[in-house]
């Protein structure tokens, strides 16, 4: 199969690249590199042996995205990773995080429709479920746009429905939502990881760079909630099973729009993932409670039964290779790719 990776080359699309490459596909990359590294390319050559095809530009322009399908196609399918994903910056800056997640979709739609493809593949998220009383999630759980905290959340709920209205018109497009719920962990080469600009806000990464000295101390957003050591739990998925899920995803694309989760189904707490990273490194690290996190739910986790059902597919790293692997990438690219 040949896909067109929208947004690939940044985290959770790069490790795809890999896995597609591995289970005999062609990815081509289409990345404004705005938030990624060209480097990632000679990363991937690496590991696989394969130079992945990268088109620089903006995923949001139809010439640009039919300029990909001249050089690179015809594809059977495009992936759209392509988004901003800052939940505390798409507050202060909501439209910018509208336009840019709906207009990416919205030309994909347009030229891949125009040109044939197959399936699409959609990159959404575990935070489109808000209701706590519907844990542990399945595909059905209450998604509530109104609900939801944060116009990045809503952007892809939206984003959803936009697809299924797209699909209803379209009914030779097979459309996949895939509902991510905590991409962590990198490739276990240590060549491609998480390379996020600045001060992370997300817990791994913080806890990474913590561990390399980077930054001073972890801080525990709350230790009083009604989880069972009082700390946040949520359904930590190694990317790489994660990238796994989207090649089953586009073998087994089916009629009409279909959503699955991608999770573990395995609540892990910000005090357990702690522990599993000092066991990775082999030592305490520096950690203290802090007030709770605005916005935050206690606990966020999923049931994956679907998509093992349906796909075949089920991740099967543990918290404990998430951490190895992330402490592996960190202390192999200390300052990132370019770093
Ligand atoms: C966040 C995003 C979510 C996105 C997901 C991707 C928010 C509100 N949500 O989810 O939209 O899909 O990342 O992985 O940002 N924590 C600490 N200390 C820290 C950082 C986090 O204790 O320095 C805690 C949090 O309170 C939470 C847990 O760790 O309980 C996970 O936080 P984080 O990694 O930011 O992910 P989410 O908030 O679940």
């Amino acid at each position: 199969m040949r896909v067109l990776l929208a947004g690939g080359a940044g985290y959770v699309g790069t490790h795809t690249a890999i896995s597609l490459l591995e289970a005999g596909h062609e990815p081509v990359m289409l990345d404004d590199l705005s938030n990624t590294s060209s480097v990632v390319i000679d990363r991937i050559a690496e590991i696989t042996g394969a130079r992945v095809p990268l088109v620089v530009g903006d995923a949001a322009d139809d010439e640009v995205v039919e300029g990909a399908f001249d050089a690179h196609g015809p594809f059977d399918a495009i992936v759209h990773f392509a988004a901003y994903k800052a939940v505390g910056e798409s507050v202060a800056q909501p439209l910018s995080y509208y336009a840019n997640n709906l207009d990416t979709t919205y030309a994909l739609l347009r030229v891949g429709l125009v040109r044939g493809i197959r399936s699409f593949v959609f990159s959404s998220t575990g935070t489109v479920y808000s209701d706590p009383a519907d844990l542990p999630f399945t595909e059905e759980a209450t998604r509530n746009l109104v609900a939801l905290s944060n116009p990045y959340s809503k952007s892809k709920l939206m984003n959803e429905q936009v697809l299924t209205d797209v699909q209803a018109a379209h009914p030779e497009l097979n459309v996949t939502l895939l509902r991510y719920f905590n991409p962590v962990g990198a490739h276990a080469s240590g060549l491609v990881g998480e390379d996020p600009k600045g001060t992370p806000n997300n817990l791994m990464p913080f806890v990474a760079r913590v561990a390399v000295g980077a930054l001073d101390e972890v801080g525990i957003f709350g230790d009083d909630y009604d989880t069972p050591d009082g700390t946040g739990q949520r359904d930590y998925i190694h990317v790489v099973d994660l990238a796994e899920g989207h090649v089953k995803a586009l073998e087994n694309a089916a009629p009409g729009t279909t959503a699955y989760n991608l999770g573990t189904g395995n609540p892990v707490s910000v005090r357990e993932l702690v522990a599993s990273f000092e066991r990775a490194v082999g030592r305490e690290l520096p950690k203290s409670v802090k007030p709770r996190r605005a916005g935050d739910l206690a606990a966020t986790y999923c049931t994956p039964a679907k998509a093992e059902a349906e796909l075949g597919w089920r991740a099967t790293r543990t918290i404990d290779d998430m951490t190895r692997d992330v402490w592996n990438w960190q202390q192999k690219n200390p300052g990132g790719y370019e770093g």
